[in-house]
C-alpha cells in the first residue's frame, strides 16, 4: 500500500486531481467531507490496518500537521509520496471566488494557508516528493527540487 499526502492551498487543485488520478486506487481522506479530526484519523487508522492506500486529501500547510499523518506510516515502512501544489495566490483566490456553496471559504482563509505554508522536505519521512501544478491542459507532475 501507499499513503500519499497533498501539500496545497485552498483551491489549488488537490480534490481534482485526487479524483482524475488516485480515485480508483486510493481511499479519500478529507477533512472537508469528514468534518472531525476524529473521523479522519479513524478512517486512516483502518487503511493502515487494512493496507488499503489512501490519499490524505487536506491542506496539510505546515510541518506539525503533516507529522501525526507521517509518523504511522513511517512506523509501518510504507511509501509516503508527497504531491506540492505549486500555485498562485491569485490564482487560487479567484477559483475560490468562483466556487458556490460550502466549497467556497472567505479570502483570509486562503492568504492565511499562504502565509503559513512549509514547504515539504525528505527528513519529515517522504519516500518521494513531486511538484504539481494545474494547468489549462491539466495536471503537470515535475521532478521535487529544493530550490524554490
Ligand atoms: N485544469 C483546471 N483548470 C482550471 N480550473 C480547474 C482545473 N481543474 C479544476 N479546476 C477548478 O479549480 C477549483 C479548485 O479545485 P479543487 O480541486 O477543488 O481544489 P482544492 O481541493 O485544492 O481546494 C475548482 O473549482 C475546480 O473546478
Ligand atoms: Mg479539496
Amino acid at each position: 500500500m501507499e499513503v500519499v499526502l497533498f501539500i496545497g492551498i485552498p483551491a489549488s487543485g488537490k480534490s481534482s486531481f485526487y479524483r482524475e488520478r488516485f480515485a480508483g486506487s486510493h481511499l479519500r481522506v478529507n477533512r472537508d467531507m469528514l468534518k472531525t479530526r476524529y473521523r479522519e484519523l479513524s478512517l486512516y487508522q483502518w487503511c493502515l490496518e487494512h493496507e488499503q492506500s489512501c490519499v490524505i486529501d487536506n491542506t496539510n500547510s505546515t510541518r506539525e500537521v503533516r507529522t501525526p499523518w507521517l509518523r504511522p506510516a513511517q512506523e509501518r515502512g510504507l511509501k509516503i509520496t508527497g504531491y506540492f501544489f505549486q500555485s498562485r495566490i491569485q490564482d487560487c483566490l479567484e477559483r475560490n471566488r468562483q466556487r458556490r456553496g460550502a466549497d467556497r471559504i472567505p479570502d483570509v482563509g486562503v492568504r492565511d494557508h499562504h502565509a503559513r505554508l512549509e514547504l515539504p522536505s525528505l527528513e519529515e519521512g517522504f519516500t518521494e516528493l513531486h511538484f504539481v501544478s494545474m494547468t489549462e491542459e491539466g495536471f503537470t507532475i515535475t521532478p521535487w527540487h529544493h530550490e524554490v
